[in-house]
This record gives structure tokens, C-alpha cells and sequence, in this order.
């Protein structure tokens, strides 16, 4: 009798900073003829330039199933994703759910899958901000109790997983896939060919604590506007951040050159050769570390602390005058990268890949 040993794996993913953590998953999968990878997009960000753009530059196939689920509060997009995620587990009858990083879909699916018990898969587990005040924070927590392989970027993450209690077996350090896709595409986007100043900063602002709050952007802003008379600040606008300064009323002078979110191509390119990053993302704290671009961290605090130890990550804070500060000590050259972190080296899905085949048998 002939019995079917493929696995299938429903891969979720549905905002920016998803995309370029599966594509590399996605990759091997299809290496991997026992393994069936399913795409499934949550619709958690839907613009041409937050989602489509993605899956060009980094060549990931169309999603197999679109959930379409769009914008809401915490509570009306997660629902959302549950019950369309749901109907999805019960029809495609997956062995496995993958999930990564730690937006509004990773954790609705998560919790879907463990209830339906369908083994959970994390990727990106065990990083803490230890400030529930960020979304973020509660995705991780609530995702990292229910998965049952957690796959963790840094070693301070295995030790955050284990305080909590976490069984040490399902924990697996395997470094990072969203530096497995910039080393894979540094080369391509460096080709291109943008028109760019020779000095410049670049920026990217959206977590709700700087851009929800006109009393926290504002400053921010005027700090942009300072570092614009001594270079080009370069500012692709999240969306989010898009609506708050419209709703809010503030402007910014020419020195500093608004635009759309760029693809990750355009993008990438003109991280690589900024002279200096500001930023509250979590993504770019790593890129720049692995770039050797110094990154200010506008945040309080990091879930990634090897970005500071290793890296070239600076924690500045969103005060106006703390930002200038920390801009002016970078231009008098006081920064340095200590080398990149342990296993950032490319080979992330692989092991990832790898260790779903074993956890199958
Ligand atoms: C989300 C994630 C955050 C991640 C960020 C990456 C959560 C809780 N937050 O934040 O962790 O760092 O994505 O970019 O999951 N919007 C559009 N078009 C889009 C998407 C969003 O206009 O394609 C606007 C809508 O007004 C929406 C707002 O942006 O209400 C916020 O989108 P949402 O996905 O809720 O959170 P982000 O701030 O994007
Ligand atoms: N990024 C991009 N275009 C932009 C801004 C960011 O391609 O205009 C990429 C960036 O290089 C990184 C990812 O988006 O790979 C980070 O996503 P984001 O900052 O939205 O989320 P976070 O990492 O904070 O969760």
C-alpha cells in the first residue's frame, strides 16, 4: 500500500515586514520534494507598495488563498483573520502552520491553529521589548505559549523563551531569515540605478507610540527638519504615518524629501548606502547591523539586543534634542560595528527547513 508521507505547511503571511521573512522559507520548501508549502495572505496590508510590490522583488509566487481581511482596530482585524483562517485550517487540513514575526496575523493564526491543534511553528520567537504597551509585546507572548517549534534569531531570545518556562526541546536557534533574503538580493539592489545625494539620512517612522501622538511626531519631525540643513533626509512615509501627520496638520520643509513606501529592491539600495538610518523599525535594526550603516533607534527600547552588541544599533528615543545629539556624535564618527551576530549568515530557512522534516517524523 502506498501512503502519502508529504507534509503540508500553510506559511502565513499578511504585512510588510512578512514578506521578506518567508521568502526565503518558501524558497527551500520548494526544494523539499515530502514538504507542500501553502501560501496563505491574511490581507493584513493590501497597498500595491506594502504587499504586491514584495512579492515581485523577491519572487515569491501569488498566495494560494487571500483572506482579504484589510484594516481594523487590534480586536476587529485579528477577529477577522481568525474566522477566514479558520475555514481555511478546516478545508486544506494542514500538518503544520508557520508563522513569522510578530504582527496582528501571526498571532490571530497561531491561536486558530493550537486550537484546532494543528502544530504551531514560530519564526522570529522569543524577542522581548518587555513593554506590553507595544502591540507587538503581546503578539510575541501570546504566539511564542502556543508554538510548539520556536525558532529564535539571537541566544538572549532562547534565554527570554526559557525563563518562561518554554520546554528547552522546542526551542531551536537557527539565525535569521530576514538576512537570509538581504544577503540573497544585495547585489541586485545595488545594481540599480537610483539618482540619490551622496550623503544622506534615511527614515522610517510607524510605531503607534512616535506617530499616534502629535506631542511625540511633532518634535520628531522638527528633529528631521534640523538634520535636513546638514544633509538630504530621505523619508519613504508608512501609511499609518501618512494619515496622522495629514490628521495632525504638520508639515515638513523640502529639505526633507517625502515619498511612498519604496519596494524592497529600491529600498535596500538606499539603506545600503545611507550614511546614517533613523528608525523605528524592528527589521532595519538588524539590516543596518549586518550593513554597517549606523541605525538610530528612535524607541526607548529594543527586542533586539544583539543589534547593539553586535551592530550598529543606537537606542536614542524620540526626544528631539537626544536624536540630534546621537546624529551629531555619528558624524563625528563615534560608532562601530563589532562583527554580525551568531548565525546571521544566509543559511536561516535552510535550518528551518530542515528541522520541520525532522519534527515531522
Ligand atoms: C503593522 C504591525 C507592526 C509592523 C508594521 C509593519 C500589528 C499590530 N502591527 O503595523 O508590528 O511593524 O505593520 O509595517 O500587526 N494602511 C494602509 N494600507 C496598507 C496597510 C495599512 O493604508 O496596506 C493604513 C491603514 O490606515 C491602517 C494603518 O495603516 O489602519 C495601520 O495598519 P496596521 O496593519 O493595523 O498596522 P501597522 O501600523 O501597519
Ligand atoms: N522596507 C521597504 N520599503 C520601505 C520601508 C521598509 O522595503 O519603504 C523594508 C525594510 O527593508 C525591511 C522591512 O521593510 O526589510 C521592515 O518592515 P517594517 O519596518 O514595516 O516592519 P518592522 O520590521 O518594524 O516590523
Amino acid at each position: 500500500m502506498l501512503v502519502n508521507i508529504t507534509m503540508k505547511v500553510l506559511n502565513v503571511v499578511g504585512a510588510r515586514p512578512n514578506f521578506m521573512k518567508i521568502a526565503p522559507i518558501v524558497d527551500q520548501m520548494k526544494l523539499t520534494p515530502d514538504l507542500t508549502g501553502v501560501l496563505v495572505h491574511t490581507g493584513q496590508h493590501y497597498d500595491e507598495g506594502m504587499s504586491d510590490v514584495f512579492f515581485r522583488d523577491l519572487g515569491i509566487p501569488v498566495p494560494d488563498i487571500h483572506l482579504g481581511v484589510g484594516s481594523g482596530t487590534h480586536a476587529e482585524q485579528t477577529a477577522r483573520i481568525m474566522v477566514e483562517f479558520e475555514k481555511v485550517c478546516l478545508s486544506e487540513k494542514p500538518d503544520l502552520v508557520v508563522v513569522v514575526g510578530d504582527v496582528n496575523s501571526t498571532m490571530a493564526c497561531a491561536i486558530v491553529a493550537a486550537k484546532l491543534l494543528i502544530p504551531v511553528a514560530h519564526v522570529e520567537a522569543g524577542l522581548r521589548s518587555f513593554d506590553r504597551a507595544m502591540p507587538e509585546e503581546i503578539n510575541r507572548l501570546v504566539t511564542d505559549s502556543l508554538a510548539d517549534l520556536l525558532f529564535t534569531t539571537s541566544r538572549d531570545a532562547d534565554e527570554n523563551l526559557k525563563r518562561e518556562g518554554v520546554d528547552p526541546s522546542k526551542i531551536h536557534f537557527v539565525g535569521n531569515v530576514m538576512i537570509d533574503t538581504l544577503l540573497k538580493h544585495r547585489e541586485k539592489a545595488a545594481a540599480l540605478r537610483i539618482e540619490k545625494p551622496k550623503q544622506y539620512a534615511l527614515v522610517t517612522l510607524h510605531r503607534p507610540s512616535n506617530v499616534d501622538d502629535p506631542k511625540v511626531l511633532g518634535p520628531i519631525l522638527q528633529a528631521l527638519e534640523e538634520i535636513s540643513r546638514t544633509m538630504p533626509v530621505l523619508f519613504p512615509i508608512h501609511p499609518r504615518t501618512q494619515k496622522r501627520v495629514r490628521d495632525f496638520g504638520l508639515s515638513l520643509n523640502n529639505g526633507v524629501r517625502t515619498m511612498e513606501p519604496l519596494g524592497y529592491l529600491e529600498f535596500l539600495n538606499l539603506e545600503s548606502s545611507a550614511t546614517v538610518v533613523l528608525t523605528d523599525s524592528g527589521g532595519l535594526q538588524e539590516e543596518t547591523t549586518i550593513l554597517g550603516v549606523p541605525c538610530l533607534t528612535l524607541r526607548h527600547n529594543t527586542e533586539r539586543p544583539v543589534t547593539i552588541t553586535h551592530g550598529t544599533n543606537i537606542i536614542v528615543g524620540p526626544d528631539e534634542g537626544r536624536i540630534l545629539h546621537a546624529f551629531r556624535r555619528i558624524m563625528m564618527g563615534d560608532w562601530k560595528p563589532s562583527g554580525p551576530p551568531e548565525l546571521w549568515d544566509g543559511c536561516a530557512a535552510s535550518r528551518i527547513v530542515r528541522i520541520i522534516r525532522e519534527f515531522r517524523r
